[in-house]
């Protein structure tokens, strides 16, 4: 199946600890609130070494780093263009 877009979550110790255990599921309701499951690729990754700048989401190409619950909403909302 071709999606046009692709989430990656860091499920990662560091990043998972800090806060993407609750994003995961954010950013699942986000996608199927807006209709987006078939177009996005939604699902986990390995730590990347970027445990620092974590918690971490990747959207597409862009790296969202010290991402928060806050935060990622903000950056879906841009990056689909959508109004929260
Ligand atoms: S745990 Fe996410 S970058 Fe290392």
């Amino acid at each position: 199946m071709e999606y046009d877009h692709e989430i990656t979550i860091c499920l990662g110790s560091s990043c998972f600890a800090r806060g993407n255990k609750q994003v995961v599921e954010l950013v699942k309701k986000f996608v199927a609130e807006y209709g987006l499951n078939a177009k996005v690729f939604l699902h986990g990754g390995l730590c990347g070494g970027l445990c620092e700048d974590g918690p971490i989401v990747k959207i597409d190409e862009n790296i969202y780093k010290g991402v928060t619950s806050e935060t990622v909403m903000q950056c879906l909302s841009e990056y689909f263009q959508v109004n929260q």
